[in-house]
């Protein structure tokens, strides 16, 4: 195909999702070269094993010296720590991908893409959603009319305690912040002209705030420009069923008709004497399947590296994310208030 040019990329973390990353890039033909950098010994036994990289180091700044490096994705945690590195990357003009959140706050965002604007380099952010096809579907039918006027959204997303445990162990991040900016990006996406306006949210907690000031809930509600409605609400207290099970029900009802997503996990169901019922391949993700993978994490990480490699745009737009991060930080500053917060409509 025209155009087309292999790519050296390097991973930055590669734990659960980092992991993915670098066997998605480790697969394709687009990439030349996979570069990590893993801190823990154990990872990188592991995954120097089922990727074979190029090389491998515990210092993120070798990555962002090596000018044979195209472009880096970054998964490493703690999310706090990861903006010298978006910036080291983007200044050593390199392509980014970065797991949400794209930055710590607005501001630092803002300034990532001005510098990648600037260098004429390609960032973007791991809103996964997008590239699972039954999400693509309702925003397709949203967009071309199929239910008339959308007129309220319902998404209900719950992770199980293992997994909210982890998340909050290692950032201090609301449960909107951090798990539902999926959902909102999907739903501002699918809503597109309109715009949110006016932002109301509460928090819950009994199980978390045992050891720390974290909810277990947060309902977000969001009212769009024309008026429609958003609720979105993410919890992380779940029993373990499944190794980061997740499950989500989602409602779009319209003028005339209605879409729904059953996003709950359940149509493989793994059932045993020794444990019971589980649910294999229901993380957020999703995993390899010996030749297969199931979820949307892989085509996800290949629309980059196809991005970077023939030079065409990514998907997640600059005002898109921005947008979201507003959202959520509206959400979060009204769980604090106890009142709604309203967004600049320009
Ligand atoms: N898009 C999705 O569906 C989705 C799902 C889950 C998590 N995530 C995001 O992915 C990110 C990673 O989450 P995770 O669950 O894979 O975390 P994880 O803890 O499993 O992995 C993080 C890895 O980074 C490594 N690391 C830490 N500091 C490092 C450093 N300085 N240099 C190199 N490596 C370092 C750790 O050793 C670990 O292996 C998070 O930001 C999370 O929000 C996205």
């Amino acid at each position: 195909m025209a155009g087309f040019k292999q790519i050296n990329v390097g991973v930055i973390g590669t734990g659960w999702v980092g992991g993915i990353r670098a066997n998605a890039c480790a697969q394709t033909v687009l990439v030349d070269e996979l570069h990590i950098a893993e801190i823990d010994p154990v990872r990188q036994a592991e995954i120097t094993a089922e990727t074979n990289p190029a090389s491998m180091t515990d210092d993120w700044r070798t990555l962002i010296e090596n000018d044979s490096i195209d472009a880096i994705i970054i998964a490493m945690t703690p999310e706090t720590a990861r903006f010298p590195i978006v910036m080291g990357a983007l200044e050593a003009g390199k392509h980014v991908f970065v797991e949400k959140p794209i930055a710590p706050s607005l501001a630092e965002a803002e300034q990532a893409y001005t510098l990648a604007k600037a260098s004429n380099l390609k960032i973007t952010v791991g809103y996964s959603r997008r590239f699972d096809p039954r999400y693509a579907y309702v925003r397709k039918a949203l967009q071309n009319g199929l239910i008339g006027e959308p007129v309220t959204c319902l998404i209900s997303r719950h992770s199980t305690r293992e997994l909210g445990e982890k998340i909050t162990g290692r950032s201090k991040m609301s449960p909107t912040s951090i798990g539902g900016v999926h959902d909102l990006d999907f739903v501002l996406w699918c809503l597109q002209p309109r715009k949110p306006v006016r932002i109301y949210s509460q928090t819950t907690g009994k199980l978390f705030s045992r050891k720390s000031d974290t909810p277990d809930h947060q309902w977000v509600m969001v009212t769009m420009n024309d008026g429609t409605t958003v609720t979105i609400g993410i919890g992380w207290i779940l029993p373990a069923g499944y190794p980061n099970f997740v499950q989500a029900w989602i409602e779009v009802i319209g003028t005339e008709g209605a879409l729904s997503i059953d996003d709950t996990h359940k149509e493989i169901q793994y059932n045993t004497v020794h444990d019971g019922i589980r649910y294999p391949m229901s993380s957020m993700p999703g995993e390899q399947i010996d030749h297969i993978f199931a979820g949307s994490m892989l085509d996800e990480t290949k629309h980059f590296l196809e991005a970077v490699a023939y030079d065409r745009p990514t998907m997640v737009r600059e005002e898109e994310a921005l947008l979201v991060m507003q959202v959520y930080n509206a959400a979060d500053l009204s769980a604090e208030l106890g009142e709604p917060v309203m967004l600049p409509t320009n």
